[in-house]
């Protein structure tokens, strides 16, 4: 049974100590590599209440800052994009050099004569990559990606390298779901629900053969393709299998809290899923794929969309019923909206819960829990829930 209670998934005070513990309190995804390619890049990402900018330097070096203005708080970047040579408040214009140093501040001899700018730096955040990922703590003292993971590499494709593949932009895709972001989270976990509400669209993967378990905190799960159907939808593809990845196996793990990865023979992908308030959260899918030349890439776009799902009738995408837009992300937000409906019911209770197909849910709940409760510390092991060779 459910270890959350249902306030869980609709009250501002839960979602505000989420927001605390887990969102502040944890490494969270905020963007890939080549987001920050160039001096002066820089993305933006909420961890919690606390905004946290990631600027590359002139020294080529990533740093990490509170998004906070010194003089009186104001947010210095917005969103992603290029910092010239510097970054200037939009307030007061106080000026701070892309190592996160005040440099200037306007009038100051007259207003200010006794200021040492050395004191008032940025403060600074943490940042590390991998895998092509930028990640972030506000917290400059908190333990190392590395450490984090608990192992989760050993448990995700050994054949994809993330960095070495080449973002297909087209495909990038922001959904806003009338839902609790952990519904989102349960269904992208869920193993129970693949041959049910996916059975048009996810039926060349065979769930039954699924095996997944958490390394930590954090979700694995890999399962094997229906080989035949399989081969055939690969070899249609206007988009080349991704060099070096040999296996037919097909990754679905998520990094804890919130960020999806999916990695196949075609693509590499990520899934993000931010919190916007207790009933609405918006995901974000970025595709990555073997390098094209752009011309290529721009061409191939509408039948890589198409022969992706092999199946999918675009023209279904633009209204009608979701049940039959032959594209699983569509289907698993209606899912997700309807559950949330559902929390206020009067009438609503879980009547039973999958004992192997959603073990997996009841554990991400229970690390929710013990994350909220300040018990993070029982979540650094391997557990296994369900466990095939191939
Ligand atoms: S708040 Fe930034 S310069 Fe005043
Ligand atoms: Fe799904």
């Amino acid at each position: 049974m459910p270890v959350l209670p249902v306030e869980a998934y609709t009250s501002q005070e839960w979602y505000n100590l989420e927001m605390e513990h887990i969102f502040g309190n944890t490494w969270q995804f905020a963007g890939l590599i080549e987001d920050v390619a160039n001096p002066g890049d820089f993305v933006t990402v909420q961890c919690g209440s606390q905004n946290i900018m990631v600027v590359k330097g002139k020294d080529q070096r990533l740093r990490a800052f509170h998004n906070i203005c010194r003089h009186k708080g104001t947010q210095l970047l917005r969103s992603a994009g290029k910092a010239k040579t510097a970054i200037t408040c939009p307030y007061h214009a106080w000026t701070y050099s892309l190592q996160g140093e005040l440099q200037s501040v306007p009038d100051e001899e007259k207003q200010f004569p006794n200021l040492d700018k050395k004191k008032f730096c940025l403060h600074k955040a943490q940042v590390e990559t991998w895998r092509g990922m930028v990640f972030v703590h506000p917290d400059p003292k908190a333990e190392p990606l590395h450490e984090f993971l608990c192992g989760f590499e050993n448990y995700i494709s050994p054949y994809h390298k993330p960095e070495e593949l080449q973002e297909l932009t087209a495909f990038k895709q922001e959904h806003v779901i009338h839902a609790n972001w952990k519904l989102v989270a349960e269904n992208y976990m869920d193993v129970y629900h693949l041959n049910h509400l996916h059975s048009k669209t996810l039926f060349m993967f065979n769930h039954d053969k699924a095996s997944f378990g958490y390394a930590g905190p954090h979700y694995t799960f890999v399962e094997p393709v229906h080989e035949k159907d399989y081969e055939k939808r690969i070899n249609n593809q206007p988009i080349s299998k991704i060099k070096g990845v040999d296996s037919t196996l097909v990754y679905v793990p998520m990094i804890f809290p919130n960020i999806g990865l999916a990695e196949s023979q075609t693509n590499w992908s990520t899934f993000h899923i931010i919190p916007l308030a207790p009933n609405k959260c918006k995901v974000v899918l970025r595709t990555k794929v073997q390098p094209m030349s752009t011309s290529e890439t721009i061409k191939n776009i509408p039948k890589f969309i198409r022969s992706y799902f092999g199946f999918l009738q675009l023209q279904k995408l633009k209204d009608g019923d979701p049940m039959e837009s032959y594209d699983f992300v569509l289907e698993d937000n209606y899912a997700c909206e309807q559950q949330q409906k559902a929390l206020q019911s009067k009438m609503f209770s879980v009547g039973a819960s999958a004992e192997v197909t959603e073990a997996q849910c009841r554990q991400y709940q229970q690390i929710i829990k013990d994350f909220v409760e300040g018990n993070r510390h029982l979540h650094k092991e391997r557990i296994v829930m369900r466990e095939f060779q191939y």
